[in-house]
Formats: C-alpha cells, sequence, structure tokens
C-alpha cells in the first residue's frame, strides 16, 4: 500500500495514531511505529521536561517515523516547540488553534505539519497557512470537538471537495472496514484515538480502559459545550455538567465545575466518578485491549479483505 500520506511520512500504512492526553506517550507511539503506522506522542498532558523524555525514549524504541502532537492553546508552547525542534522530531499534528502560527516555523525547521480540524472551512485555512497534510476528524471522536458537530461522514467528502492537500480522516474509526470507508469518501489515511486508547501500550489507567470496553451505544455524549465541546462517557462528572449547562450556568460556573486536572483524574488515576472520561462513540464496538501493533494489522488486514471482496463481487444493481 503506498499513498500521498505513506509517501509524505514515510511510513508502510497510512493509520495513525492519534495523540491523546494521558494515553499515547512513547510507549503507545513506538509500537505504532513499528508495526508500521505513525504513532504520535501527546504532547496536551505533559510537562515540558516530561515531553523531551519520551521524545528521547520513543527514538530510542523505534527507528521508524514518529511524531508529536501539540494542542496549540499549550500555555508553555514555545517551550514545547524549541524542544521538538531541538530533539530533531520530524513530524508535528498540530490542533486546536490558528495553523497560520507554527507552521513555517516548523516547516522551515524540517518538520513536516498537520493540522487537525472539524470543519471544511478551517481545511482550507490549512491549506492557505502551508500545511502538508490536514486530519478532518468527525464529531464521533473521542476528546475535544468541533461544535457544528458535523460527522465524519458528511465531513470528509466535503472537505475533499475543496482540498488539494493530503486529507487524514478521524472520528469513529476503529476497524479495517471503516478505514474502507473513509478511504470511499475520499481520505488517504485515517487516525484513531478510541481504539488506540484502548491498548495494552496505551498510559490511560486499567479501570478507565476496563469502563470503556464495556461502553455501549449512547454511553458518550458530546458536553462542555460552553466551554469547549469534548466527548465524554455519561458518568457523575457528566451529569453535574449537563445539569448546570440545562440551569444556564455561566461560562465562569462552567470552568469552576471543571476545575483543573479532571481528565487526568478520570484517564489516567481511574477515578470513575469525579474523573473526565474522554472517549469517541466507536468505543462501544470494542470489547478488547490488545497490542497497538495487532490493532495496525488486523485494520491493515480487515481493509485488504473487505476491499477484495467489493472487487471480487458482482455489481448488484
Ligand atoms: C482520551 C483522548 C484524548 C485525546 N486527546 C487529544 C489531544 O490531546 N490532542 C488532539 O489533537 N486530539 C486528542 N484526541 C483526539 C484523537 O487524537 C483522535 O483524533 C480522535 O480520538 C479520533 O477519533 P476516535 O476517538 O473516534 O478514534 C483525544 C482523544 C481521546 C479518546
Amino acid at each position: 500500500m503506498s499513498n500521498r500520506i505513506t509517501s509524505l511520512f514515510g511510513i508502510k500504512y497510512p493509520v495513525i495514531s492519534g495523540g491523546m492526553v494521558w494515553c499515547s506517550g512513547w510507549r503507545l507511539a513506538s509500537a505504532v511505529s513499528n508495526a508500521g503506522g505513525l504513532g504520535l506522542i501527546g504532547a496536551g498532558s505533559m510537562h515540558p521536561d516530561t515531553l523531551r523524555e519520551h521524545i528521547q525514549k520513543c527514538k530510542a524504541a523505534t527507528d521508524k517515523p514518529f511524531g508529536v502532537n501539540v494542542p496549540l492553546m499549550y500555555p508553555e508552547i514555545d517551550t514545547i516547540m524549541d524542544i521538538i525542534i531541538s530533539e530533531g522530531v520530524k513530524i508535528v499534528f498540530t490542533s486546536a488553534g490558528n495553523p497560520k502560527l507554527w507552521t513555517k516555523k516548523l516547516q522551515d525547521n524540517g518538520i513536516i505539519v498537520a493540522h487537525v480540524v472539524s470543519s471544511s472551512k478551517f481545511a482550507l485555512k490549512c491549506e492557505e497557512a502551508g500545511v502538508n497534510a490536514v486530519v478532518a476528524e468527525g464529531f464521533e471522536a473521542g476528546g475535544h470537538n468541533g461544535r457544528e458537530e458535523t460527522s465524519t461522514m458528511v465531513l470528509i467528502p466535503q472537505v475533499r471537495k475543496g482540498l488539494s492537500i493530503p486529507l487524514i480522516a478521524a472520528g469513529g474509526i476503529a476497524t479495517g472496514e471503516g478505514m474502507l470507508a473513509a478511504f470511499a469518501l475520499g481520505a488517504e489515511g485515517i487516525q484513531m484515538g478510541t481504539r488506540f486508547a484502548l491498548t495494552q501500550e496505551s498510559s490511560a489507567s486499567n479501570e478507565f480502559k476496563e469502563l470503556c470496553i464495556n461502553l455501549k451505544e449512547g454511553d458518550t455524549m458530546l458536553s462542555l459545550k460552553k466551554l469547549s465541546p469534548t466527548r465524554l462517557v455519561k458518568n457523575e462528572f457528566y451529569n453535574s455538567v449537563q445539569t448546570a449547562e440545562d440551569r444556564g450556568a455561566s461560562t465562569d460556573e462552567m470552568r469552576e465545575l471543571l476545575g483543573r486536572g479532571r481528565s487526568k483524574k478520570g484517564i489516567f488515576e481511574g477515578n470513575l466518578v469525579e474523573g473526565e472520561l474522554e472517549i469517541g462513540q466507536i468505543s462501544s464496538l470494542i470489547d478488547d485491549l490488545p497490542s497497538a501493533g495487532d490493532v495496525v494489522r488486523s485494520v491493515i488486514a480487515e481493509y485488504n479483505i473487505r476491499l477484495e471482496n467489493f472487487i471480487s463481487e458482482k455489481p448488484l444493481f
């Protein structure tokens, strides 16, 4: 398999593990890269020194390409970018901010830049900003999300219409079938979060992983719409957010309710009651905790089988 995404990043398969707070450290990133995908370290939950350590450990654990995801609202963004450049990282996926801010500086330092968006309007802004690839993420996705609630099925063909640079689909993809569907809509690569959060190498707590592999359809919802829309498991924290939103709580009240460190508490420390539990809709389809390498291999095997089936079947209509 070779296409614009495999060539751009120098990888075997166009399968990317999304940067994820409290899940994607060097273990997950290097496991995905070693299996032929592109592993990303999630800088969003790391202090600068922690990020440096993870980059160094990732370099020692794989000789394959890997990258770092940087949410651009990060308070110590200058330090984070300096570390990325000085450690010789070759690939950066930016998110949650304006791609114009950092793309040129990163590219001037020999770094390939992709940016994550949730609408076709912002996808075009990425192209204007000169990024090398766009990740279009539908509202099925785990983590922070677009206000417009556009689903992957609608978003990918919309983005594809106006974009000339390579397109990566994200949101609700966890299988080879999902990958094939995304490719049929015009994507050239997939970024999976939820599937990789629920693997052996993910640094999420066992409590979080066990809960997530038992979720059913409808157990996650888009929440925190006033602050920053985020898909969450419906636990007690989620209920308190909904109650506050229903009574019209102000943004400041919501900010106070959210407090600090909620996602660490939920995802990393396994406090399933008070924590903010970020995971995607597709968790309802997942009931196991394989290794990340097995995920890459099974997604590709399934993609190939499904594609073969489609090609060999006679047209029905
Ligand atoms: C627990 C969790 C944390 C996430 N944290 C981040 C993050 O720090 N930065 C980011 O750009 N995306 C983040 N995401 C989104 C993923 O990178 C990915 O794009 C998304 O999960 C894809 O949708 P899926 O969950 O349906 O696979 C997160 C997702 C999850 C599930």
